[in-house]
């Protein structure tokens, strides 16, 4: 199975990002063919600071390896290192009619939300349609929200389709439902937006515990037992724990014998355990940044080839010259 998918690169990871998003992805490396690229162009269309999208782009690309993304499985590359992506753009938006990109959900929360609206966020679907049917995807893991520019794509790619055959695969979501919101440490959704987050790398284990430490938890006094139920410290802790260490824990939290700060302490170790392999891969990817340019230009160049060969057919069946 073809999977594809497009991380923008948007800024620091956190632990919300891994456990939703990117740990399926590197569960899905094993099964498929995994195609996986860095959306610069699409940071284009928001608020993207761009004296820090290029090294944004690296850092994506490096967080992802770090994390288990594997060059050996996984065609990984940047966007914008394949420039037929934005030749299918163009022809795709011949089969795009306005009145769809007008219903975009996305589109219309982010001018309500006072974003003066240009032609890239207007367009913003019909980019991704291209990046997606360009390489023939077959499944596509998103966030919920992604869930309508699915639809377009589909449509985009039907209407194309019948007028020139079958040309391009009908590309399904991947949207895994049962994924938990991870909480942040406000116990809302732990989202970049929310400044609520806990980013899965940090310059210094200080660093990690002091934002463990600002969990909100509530004020029972020392001496007494802890309620887990509701608790934000404990809801992260599980997902780093086994069955029988969860029970432990449980235990832990009634027995009164500990305070809020004992769990934070352990949940900073917890993740920096889980983490640790990724730490040290990070490190060496960062020293050694001519590998992960290699990398990417082995992928742009996978890519490249089969975004060719579908551009040939494409302006073939329509007498582009
Ligand atoms: P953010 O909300 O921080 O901007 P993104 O929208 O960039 O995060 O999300 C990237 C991916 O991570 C998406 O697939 C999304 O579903 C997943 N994700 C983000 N936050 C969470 C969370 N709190 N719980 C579960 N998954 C999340
Ligand atoms: N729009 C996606 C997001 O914000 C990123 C993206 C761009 C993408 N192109 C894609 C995702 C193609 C899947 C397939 O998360």
């Amino acid at each position: 199975m073809r999977v594809l998918t497009g991380i923008q690169p948007s800024g620091k990871l956190h632990i919300g990002n891994y456990f939703g998003a990117i740990k399926q992805m590197i569960d899905l490396q094993e099964q498929n063919e995994l195609f996986a690229f860095v959306a610069n162009y699409h940071a284009l269309s928001g608020g993207a600071d761009l004296k820090e999208l290029e090294q944004n782009t690296i850092d994506v690309a490096i967080d992802y390896l770090s994390l288990g993304i594997d060059p050996e499985k996984t065609v990984l590359w940047v966007q914008s290192q394949v420039k037929e992506v934005l030749e299918l753009y163009w022809v795709l938006s011949k089969y795009t009619p306005v009145g769809l990109l007008e219903r975009a959900h996305s589109y219309k929360d982010k001018i309500a939300k006072g974003i003066a609206p240009n032609h890239a966020l207007f367009s913003y679907p019909v980019l991704m349609a291209a990046d997606i049917l360009l390489f023939d995807a077959q499944k596509v893991p998103v966030g919920k929200d992604q869930k309508q520019h699915l639809e377009m794509t589909r449509d985009i790619a039907i209407k194309f389709n019948n007028e020139h055959g079958e040309i391009f695969t009908l590309p399904e979501a991947i949207i895994d439902e049962n994924v938990a919101t991870i909480p942040g440490i406000d116990g809302a959704k732990m989202s970049k937006s929310y400044k609520n987050t806990i980013e899965i790398f940090y310059d210094s284990e200080k660093a990690l515990q002091k934002r463990c430490n600002k969990i909100i938890t509530d004020s029972t006094p020392m001496g007494e037992p802890l309620e887990y139920e509701r608790n934000n410290v404990f809801a992260l802790l599980k997902l780093f724990s086994t069955q029988e260490e969860i029970e432990e824990l449980k235990k832990d939290y009634k027995s009164g014998n500990y305070g809020h700060g004992h769990f934070k302490k352990l949940l900073k170790e917890k993740i920096l355990n889980h983490f640790a392999p990724a730490y040290e891969k990070r490190a060496y990817y960062q020293e050694h940044l001519d590998e992960v340019k290699d990398i990417l230009n082995e992928g742009a160049k996978k890519a490249r080839k089969i975004a060719q060969e579908k551009m040939e057919k494409v302006r073939e069946v329509m007498g582009i010259y």
